[in-house]
């Protein structure tokens, strides 16, 4: 099999040789290549330019022997077809001005980003020549309500103390932000598949920061209505909410085609889950916590293998990280991670996570 031949039979509960492996934030600072091109460039310029973007994506792949590419962008590239401000000082991004009021909301212009993120279209284009088919490609977004955290922050946050407020005080302020996010997002994973991305992947980092209840009553609809618009169009759509457990019901209840997992939650539980609610096959994805790349060769192997024996020994798993890889990160570390899955070997007809 191929890569990609591997990585979508995995995604299509089709029988795998090994589960397909990739991590996120996979093409980044812990690679000395990636700190050398950086070195002439600031991150946006890598953002925009699809030749910079290209070769960033692809270096990953060089060094390891991982079934998918994940297209090099940023989730803030939506923000900015919003018209905000974006900036990445030291200490993480910047976005002005912040959105406060119903009136910022109504205000804000239609996104058009099949003409402002032209060159992420491009980037996906050129990606997919190079890959010849070998590799699987996979696009992204931000979800949502991570999206508006940003622009509603205006910056990262601890407590979430401003978009919480209008949550409570303005609930309907935040749905309509949520609502034209979710129109954006989808023509944007639109023009990505049809640029030539395999799959799709939605990344909903703060989702962890609601109660399970206001989780399902505001921010679920617009997201459900994201991978109910791409599956309806034939393609797939895989989403991952970070969170300790608590939003696995939520989360499995999306339907989403792949269902990436927190470090934190326990795989064997979500499988039950997914049993139980009776819901469209998933197939799970995750969840080594990234700082065990640190770890020894010897407890990262045998970490895969309970991974491998929780998601059910068979079709149905895709080995990934709990989060993104950390810039400190060994090299040894995702060396060992890649090396342990690929000498997995999956059982003729074994069953699997979503079985
Ligand atoms: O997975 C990949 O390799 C693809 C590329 C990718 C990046 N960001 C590159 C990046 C992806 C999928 C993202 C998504 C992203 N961006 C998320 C969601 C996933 C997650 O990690 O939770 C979020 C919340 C962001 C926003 C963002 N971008 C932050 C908070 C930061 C600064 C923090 C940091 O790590 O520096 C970024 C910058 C960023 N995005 C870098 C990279 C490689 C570092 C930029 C640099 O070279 O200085």
């Amino acid at each position: 099999m191929t890569h990609r031949e591997r990585f979508l039979a995995a995604l299509n509960h089709q029988p795998v040789d090994r589960p397909p492996v990739w991590l996120m934030r996979q093409a980044g600072r812990f690679l000395p290549e990636y700190r050398e091109v950086r070195k002439g460039h600031s991150f946006l310029d890598m953002v925009r330019t699809p030749e910079l973007a290209t070769e960033v994506t692809l270096q990953p792949l060089r060094r390891f022997g991982i079934d998918a590419a994940i297209l090099f962008s940023d989730i803030l590239t939506i923000p900015e077809a919003f018209g905000m401000r974006v900036d990445f000082p030291e200490g993480g991004p910047v976005l002005s001005p912040p959105l406060r009021t119903a009136e910022d909301v109504r205000r804000l212009p239609r996104a058009e980003v099949r003409e402002s993120l032209h060159y992420v279209g491009d980037a996906v284009r050129m990606i997919h020549g190079e890959l010849g088919g070998k590799h699987a490609l996979l696009g992204f977004s931000g979800a949502p309500w991570t999206l508006a955290c940003y622009m509603v922050e205006g910056k990262g946050s601890k407590s979430y103390d401003t978009i919480k407020a209008m949550l409570y005080s303005a609930p309907e302020t935040l749905t309509a932000l949520l609502d034209k996010l979710a129109d954006a997002v989808i023509d944007y994973l639109l023009m990505q598949l049809e640029a030539g991305a395999d799959a799709v992947q939605l990344f909903d980092t703060w989702a962890g920061e609601l109660r399970a209840a206001d989780y399902d009553k505001y921010v679920r609809p617009s997201t459900l209505r994201i991978i109910q618009a791409i599956q309806a169009k034939g393609h797939k759509i895989m989403v991952f909410a970070r969170h300790p457990g608590h939003l696995t019901e939520s989360t499995v209840r999306l339907g989403a085609d792949g269902l990436g997992l927190d470090w934190r939650v326990d795989m064997a539980q979500v499988r039950k889950a997914l049993l139980g609610l009776g819901q469209r096959p998933t197939v799970l994805q995750g969840n080594l916590d990234p700082i065990e790349l640190f770890a020894p060769r010897e407890h990262i192997e045998r970490r895969v293998q309970e991974m491998f024996a929780a998601a059910g020994g068979g079709t149905g798993w895709i080995a990934n990280l709990g989060h993104g890889v950390v810039p400190p990160t060994p090299i040894a570390g995702v060396e060992a991670f890649v090396n342990a899955v690929q000498a997995l070997r999956v059982a003729p007809m074994a069953g699997g996570a979503g079985q």
